[in-house]
């Protein structure tokens, strides 16, 4: 497993807040921010060596983009670790926290994995959705087009939605029995790195719930909960601020290259990569 470098993060961010305040502010559905933010990672995606396929699906008279992308030669095609976020923001703002946090943290694990030379067992493959905000439309449109054999071959799906929060918690979601591994992967992964995290159920409220009912395990990670604020308990674990929401620019104008704490979003993607390492069964090298 690797440890995501935080000044990757940092550029991936800029650049995320830099197509926005060139489009009006945002990236949302349907605009050349978002267009803009998809053309971004497949560039980067593609010089790296990975399989980029942009997928289209149609919402509210616009047309939506989905990116895919897979890695060839790496682990058993038949039976892959998938990675997900949306890329989509809402047109109140740019969408930094919510979800260029997470579209930064996979494509950083995602280079990093290319990097390594990393080949597991399973094969890894990773997505970035579209019109997640009109109601995970991306998703749904991704899963919808997969037949019975292709569906079964993504043995788990891993989801990131904002994982930057300027007030951090450390949750994981793995609602669904079948998910039970992905989460306990997610939880090593944090324990690793010497922090405390919590389960959480964040009901339907982010792409993963478009494969869950698909009967597809999943799992994920997020700097909040459905609490309206961070409870005590939590400010005391995390040195957070008790009875602050976790992202006071949730959904807001202000969700801008500010509205991210570097710690946690470095944080959440290092585990994110000690899932894809160990949910797709890369052996660790022998000591020297
Ligand atoms: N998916 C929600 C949104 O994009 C927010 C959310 C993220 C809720 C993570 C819970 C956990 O608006
Ligand atoms: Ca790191
Ligand atoms: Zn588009
Ligand atoms: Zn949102
Ligand atoms: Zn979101």
């Amino acid at each position: 497993t690797v440890d995501i470098d935080a000044s990757a993060l940092r550029a991936d961010i800029n650049e995320f807040a830099r197509i926005a305040q060139a489009d009006n502010g945002t990236r949302a559905h349907g605009t050349a921010g978002y267009q803009a933010s998809l053309d971004y990672l497949k560039q980067r995606l593609d010089v790296a060596g990975y399989t980029t396929r942009v997928q289209q699906f149609t919402h509210a008279g616009k047309t939506g983009h989905n990116l895919i992308a897979d890695l060839p030669g790496r682990g058993d095609p038949n039976r892959v670790v998938m990675l997900g976020a949306h890329l989509d923001s809402v047109t109140q703002g740019a969408g930094v926290n919510d979800n260029a946090s997470g579209s930064a943290g996979i494509l950083e694990v995602a280079l990093a994995y290319a990097a390594s030379g990393a080949d597991g067992d399973k094969g890894i493959r990773f997505g970035w959705w579209g019109a997640e905000e009109a109601g995970l439309v991306g998703s749904k449109a991704y899963v919808s087009s997969l037949n019975t054999t292709e569906r079964a071959k993504i043995t788990g799906y891993l989801n990131f939605d904002m994982i930057g929060s300027p007030n951090p918690g450390y949750f994981v979601y793995g609602d669904d029995t079948r998910g039970t591994a992905i989460a306990a992967a997610l939880k090593a992964g944090f324990t690793a790195a010497g922090i405390t995290s919590l389960s959480t159920d964040i009901k339907g409220r982010s792409d993963h719930a478009s494969f869950k009912a698909a009967g597809i395990p999943t799992g994920g990670t997020a700097t909040l909960s459905l609490a309206a604020a961070m409870s005590q308990a939590e400010a005391d674990l995390w040195d957070g601020e008790a009875g602050k929401p976790y992202d006071p620019c949730y959904h807001s104008s202000c969700d801008g290259a500010g509205n991210i704490d570097f710690d946690a979003l470095d944080a959440h993607t290092d585990v994110a990569a000690y899932a894809a390492w160990t949910l797709t069964g890369v052996k660790a090298p022998a000591e020297s």
